[in-house]
């Protein structure tokens, strides 16, 4: 037996939060019955329905995607835009991004369908660790690097202590190259904290997420994640939350 909400995450509709969304606002149904409270555990052989349609028992897939700049990281986009399900076209699960990188930002990001997964990963009390690497304008030292080593105060909260290094500086064009380690995952993140100390993002990639690189791939290019990396991760979420 498992919770409702943990059910419907799995069966690839939605994230747990919205899942527990569709619950609370009456779009779930159990052997036919409106559920509207959380908690309750169905088994295999129970019809869950969300607005009159059957779960699909998809199997979980795990893809990691070299998301190139200028792609939305979404399943659709009012805009019409570019999204990243736009690259994966052999996939026919319906998976969507864990968490989100900027419009402009390329590197590493994993889609899903798995939403208890992709809770697992972006809830904020344990974030695991990414990697960033930003050219920046201006020249930057370990001196003007050192705040976010504390952390900076963005909208009224402190970030978490990052771990900083000056790659290389290029003094015809006044711009560098800096590495940044960070747990969290607020909106623009890596930007913001570069701004606060004066060195403004002109470019930004995430190189490296928990036990996971870009090796071997191309932008716009993406491999499926084996049994042993999925559990790493969720091993890694575990050991740092
Ligand atoms: N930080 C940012 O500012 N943007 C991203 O896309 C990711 C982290």
């Amino acid at each position: 037996m498992e919770r409702l909400q943990k059910v419907i995450a799995q069966s690839g509709v939605a994230s747990r939060r919205k899942a527990e969304e569709l619950i609370a606002g009456g779009h779930v149904t159990v052997n036919h019955k409106l559920v509207t409270e959380m908690g309750i555990k169905v088994s295999p052989n129970d019809k869950v329905e969300v607005d009159g349609v059957p779960l699909s028992h998809e199997s979980l897939v795990y893809y990691l995607f070299y998301k190139p700049r200028g792609v939305i990281s979404a399943v659709k986009d009012d805009k019409e835009r570019k999204v990243v399900t736009d690259y994966l076209t052999d996939v026919t699960e319906r998976i969507y991004p864990v968490g989100r990188l900027d419009y402009d930002t390329s590197g590493l990001l994993l889609l899903t369908n798995d939403g208890d997964f992709s809770q697992k990963l972006t809830h904020p009390s344990h974030e695991i660790e990414k990697v960033y690497v930003a050219k920046v304008k201006g020249l930057a030292s370990i001196e003007s690097l050192n705040p976010l080593k504390k952390g900076v105060i963005i909208e009224g909260k402190r970030t978490a202590p990052a771990k900083v290094r000056v790659i290389s500086n290029e003094r015809n064009t006044n711009t560098s190259i800096v590495e940044l380690v960070i747990h969290e995952g607020r909106n623009h993140q890596v930007k913001n904290m570069l701004q606060a100390v004066n060195l403004p993002v002109m470019k930004l990639k995430r190189e490296r997420y928990g036990n996971l690189d870009l090796k071997g791939l191309q932008p716009g290019y993406y491999r499926r994640l084996s049994k042993k990396e999925v559990t790493n991760l969720l091993l890694l979420v575990k050991e740092e939350g």
